[in-house]
């Protein structure tokens, strides 16, 4: 047993289900021999940056994918790779990372850029963190590239949360503009595949790019991914089974690596909670229903309130109901009676119907068109992506809606919790 008590037995640990958590942890970053199933996505994207090993200039590259499929594990360990082999050939290259999501304007990333490569050399220039614009930025990030590199790789990651993309001309534009002589590759990561549209009508030419689409991990892949960390846990805890199952639970509802390591460590968490000294399949399931609440949770987060209750409506709809789908006139009359139990003025069926669709773009539930005969024209048809408990759970999480009904006492009271007026017999 690995016990990291730092020397001292007050810290020693005596966890009787994990040996090594930190594997677990989201933002542990695997090393090279535990990174599984992407051989093919390495290999290409080192083949659009990896001229700059050689001393040539790099290609820019888009990768696109859903969370949890590598892109920015994958990025990170082939940037790391290519600055050690050109350090291997004596070229200077420096690794630049941007998590744009958290520096979501031009200004911000480029004084992340400017601070980090300060970080990488010994650049005595002052640069202000406030009350400069981002030319300035621009101007210390040529200053240390001419001064201290011969290339840089650039991974600019969640690029579409960036207001505007001016900063993938500037850096491709660099050497012509003879702003520096360094070879820049840029990486960039979007998690939603429709940015490349957007971006096609953004920038010009000049950031000419290749493009990588990652895709969910299959149930095989996440069992490998999962098995390589196996070692999180003490030996002979995980019992058989359990890691298969969690797979494949992960690769039905999503293929998202984090996901389903997450999923792994909640069961852990519960394991040790409840006294088990094994980690069983009853744990992967209670662990895997906290991560689809959380997921939704996450997923509507953004959402406005009557977002919500338009979920939590289709969600009564088929925890009291006996069909799966629901057409906007039924949701919508289940919405107006869930509203006045939470003393909230309803906006319009139209409304609610765009909330829906809304809702079907964030992966939450899906609508589908159907011809309602000729007389009745077509109408959409909703369903739930997922286990409508889930959904009721998630919705009261929010402070402001936790008095709705749970699904247990929906089951019990039937439809007429919060839809004292409909008529039943519609729904059929
Ligand atoms: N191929 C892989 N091998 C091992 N672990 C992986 C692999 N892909 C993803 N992971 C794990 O899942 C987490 C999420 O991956 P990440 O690269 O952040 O996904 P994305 O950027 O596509 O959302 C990583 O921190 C890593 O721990
Ligand atoms: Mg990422």
């Amino acid at each position: 047993m690995a016990e990291q008590t730092g020397g001292d037995p007050l810290f020693e640990s005596h966890d009787p289900i994990f040996n090594r958590k930190e594997l677990l942890h989201v933002g542990h970053v695997p090393d090279e021999d535990r990174i599984v199933g992407r051989d093919d996505e390495i290999q290409s994207v080192a083949a659009e940056v990896g001229a700059i090993t050689r001393g040539d200039p790099p290609n820019n590259v888009m990768i696109y994918g859903k969370t949890g499929t590598g892109k920015s594990l994958i990025s990170r360990h082939v940037a790391t790779r290519a600055q050690d082999a050109a350090r291997g050939n004596d070229i200077d290259c420096g690794v630049l990372y941007v998590d744009c999501s958290e520096a979501n304007t031009e200004t911000r990333t480029t004084r992340q850029l400017a601070l980090n490569l300060k970080e990488q050399t010994d650049y005595q220039q002052n640069i202000p963190l406030r009350g400069v614009g981002t030319m300035e930025y621009y101007q210390h990030i040529w200053g240390i590239l001419e001064a201290c590199f011969d290339a840089v790789v650039v991974i600019l990651d969640e690029i579409d949360k960036l207001d505007n993309s001016n900063i993938l001309m500037q850096l491709s534009r660099a050497r012509e503009a003879q702003k520096t002589d360094a070879y820049i590759g840029v990486i960039g990561i979007s998690n939603k595949v429709q940015y490349r549209e957007t971006l096609d009508e953004r920038i010009d030419s000049s950031f000419g790019h290749r493009e990588l689409f990652f895709h969910p991990y299959d149930a095989s892949q996440l069992r490998e991914i999962m098995r390589n960390r196996e070692d999180a846990f003490q030996p002979d805890v995980l019992e058989d089974g359990t890691i298969e199952l969690c797979a494949a639970l992960a690769a039905k509802k999503h293929g998202d690596a984090r996901k389903a390591i997450e999923i792994l460590k909640e069961a852990g968490e519960l394991a040790r909670r409840t006294g088990s000294e094994t980690v069983s399949e009853d744990h992967i399931q209670q662990a895997q229903e906290v991560a689809e609440i959380n997921r939704i949770e996450e997923l509507t987060s953004g959402a406005t309130v009557h977002a919500k209750l338009a979920l939590y409506a289709l969600a009564s709809c088929i925890i009291t109901g006996d069909r799966e789908t629901y057409k906007t006139r039924e949701v919508y009359e289940r919405y107006v009676g869930i509203c006045e139990l939470v003393a909230t003025d309803p906006i319009t069926e139209n409304g609610l119907y765009r909330q829906l669709k809304e809702q079907a773009f964030l992966g939450v539930i899906e609508s589908e068109k159907t011809g309602g005969g000729r007389s009745q024209g077509s109408y959409l048809l909703h369903r739930l992506v997922t286990d409508p408990k889930h959904i009721v759970k998630a919705v009261r999480r929010d402070a402001s809606l936790e008095d709705l009904p749970t699904d247990d006492r929906l089951r019990e009271t039937g439809p007429s919790t919060g839809n004292r007026d409909v008529d039943l017999t519609s729904f059929s």
